[in-house]
């Protein structure tokens, strides 16, 4: 069987990051590829590389330094994946998710995940923010499913139901943040797939057919484990590029990721904007 993850070695995981860390967190946050500067606003900031993390897999991409950034953030205590490990690298879907039940096992309530994906309906445009209203799993549903194994109760059931998986209440608070700041959103489908080839022209019309509005490899197995740990999720699509756009080009290879980086670094400033919004207003309920 593949490696699955125990009750024991999250709450060992989860000891090494507690004692490095003042505080209880309300809410996790992962931050995808070129959303990381995002942790750098976080105060009185303690960070633990993932490499002091017992039993955490490690990163091999370029642009994902993998740490916790524990700290405040628009008044709310908050930890961040600075960086975070892909289906792609080789490990099991149990084993890259781990960290958000780590962040599950500190405290959070919530998760905010982020990541950087190709946009497939034909009316996104580079740079767009898309609310993840729903997504697609391809690799859980073809068994890849982070929680395949045993299952011990205390993690969560059997059987986690999946409707809704993104929260409405956390959609309907990043509308208003939206709104308030001006910021044009998209809403969508969100389908992830294993990579790390990027999408054949045949398999872009197939995504669009099942109705996703946006590809990428990453979040979808985040987003059962935070549902299994009992965490409302909130997810975030910054789109980097647009499938396709790249076919017969001779740029070099990496020319893709080049630009998913570079996007991200763009959309930093409105991507913080709507996070600190969501978080301001999450930390006048906590007061109330
Ligand atoms: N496909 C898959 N994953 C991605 C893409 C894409 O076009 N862009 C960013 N992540």
């Amino acid at each position: 069987m593949e490696p699955h993850v125990t009750y024991d070695v999250v709450s060992r995981a989860a000891a090494a990051v507690r004692q490095r860390i003042g505080l209880v967190p309300q809410v996790a946050l992962i931050l995808g590829s070129g959303l990381s500067h995002l942790a750098e606003r976080i105060q009185d900031a303690a960070r633990v590389p993932y490499t002091d993390v017992p039993h955490l897999v490690q990163s091999t991409v370029p642009g994902h330094a993998g740490q916790f950034v524990a700290g405040m953030l628009s008044g709310v205590p908050v930890v961040a994946m600075q960086g975070r490990v892909h289906f792609y690298e080789g490990y099991s879907a149990a084993e890259i998710t781990l960290p958000v039940r780590v962040m599950g096992a500190l405290g959070a309530e919530i998760l905010i995940v982020t990541n950087a994906a190709g946009g497939l309906d034909p009316d996104y445009v580079v740079g767009d923010v898309m609310i993840i209203t729903d997504h697609i799993f391809l690799p859980g549903l073809a068994g890849a499913n982070p929680l395949r194994g045993p299952n011990d109760d205390r993690l969560g059931v059997r059987f986690p139901d999946m409707t809704p998986a993104y929260d409405p209440r956390l959609v309907q608070l990043v509308r208003m943040v939206a709104h308030a700041e001006g910021i044009d959103l998209r809403e969508g489908v969100y389908a992830m797939v294993a990579g790390p080839s990027y999408e054949t022209q045949a398999e872009i019309r197939f995504l669009r057919a099942v109705g996703a509005d946006a590809v990428g490899m990453s979040t979808a197995p985040e987003v059962v484990v935070a549902r299994h740990s009992g965490m409302r999720v909130l997810g975030l699509s910054l789109i980097t590029n647009v499938p396709g756009d790249f076919a017969g080009d001779t740029a070099p290879a990496d020319a893709m990721h080049k630009q998913v980086l570079a996007v991200g670094e763009d959309a930093v400033p409105r991507l913080t904007r709507l996070v600190s919004g969501v978080l301001e207003r999450i930390g006048a309920t906590r007061e109330a």
